[in-house]
């Protein structure tokens, strides 16, 4: 179990109570959520979070918070969706700190431990998956950025939106270990190559 990660800026770690606030602002900012559905209550927003702390430790990686120099600006990591097989990577950073590079940053340091190699402290996993509203450009340009790859064929209807909702129709984006490894050794290669541990 890795419960931290850190990037230049940022550091990915585990919530604690002192971040409830702040979680909740960011799930009950408007613009934050116009891409996704409601905004959540403080309520829910707890809920929430006690769920990524159970998955936590259910599946040992899960969705750390992204903190900045300690305040939370809000989440980004790993999940195992509820409807469908794979490991899926996903952002959310409140609105005041948008534009700064903060998701792809946090989400490349994520890309790398999922594809690190177990024996090298990594999850070892082959494939990764992110998806989204078709309309949310500003989050398939995060997934663009990270060396994500649009796949049409697996475009769906995402089940818990409802029939006629815009949000409804998502794209579906993948990331492969091979494909990131060799990244590693390209022009545009994320700051840390997949390292030695991977196969
Ligand atoms: C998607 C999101 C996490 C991106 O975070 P970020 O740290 O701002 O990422 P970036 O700085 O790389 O910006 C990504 C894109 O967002 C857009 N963007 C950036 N700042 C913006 C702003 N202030 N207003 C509107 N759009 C903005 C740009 O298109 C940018 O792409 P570019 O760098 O090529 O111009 C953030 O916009 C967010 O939390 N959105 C709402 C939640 C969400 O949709 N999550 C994904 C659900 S699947």
């Amino acid at each position: 179990m890795t419960d931290q990660l850190r990037t230049e800026r940022l550091l990915l770690r585990r919530w604690t109570d002192a971040d409830r606030p702040a979680f909740h602002a960011l799930n009950s900012d408007p613009l934050v959520m116009a891409t996704i559905g409601q905004t959540m209550s403080r309520g829910e927003s707890d809920a929430f979070m006690n769920r990524i702390e159970h998955r936590f430790d259910e599946h040992g990686f899960g969705l750390w918070c992204v903190d900045l120099d300690g305040e939370s600006i809000g989440f980004t990591g790993l999940m195992v969706p509820w409807f469908r097989d794979g490991v899926e990577i996903g952002w959310r950073i409140r609105s005041e700190h948008w534009g700064q590079g903060f998701a792809p940053e946090a989400a490349l340091e994520c890309l790398r431990h999922a594809f690190t190699a177990r024996h090298a402290g990594g999850l070892g996993l082959d494939e990764l998956v992110s998806f989204t509203a078709a309309t949310n450009t500003k989050s398939r340009r995060v997934m663009e950025k990270i060396g994500l790859r649009h796949d049409p064929d697996g475009d769906f209807d995402h089940p818990s939106v409802p029939e006629g909702d815009p949000l409804r129709p998502h794209v579906l984006y993948r990331a492969h270990r091979a494909t990131w490894a060799e990244r590693g050794t390209g022009s545009d290669a994320p700051s840390e190559p997949a390292g030695p541990g991977v196969a």
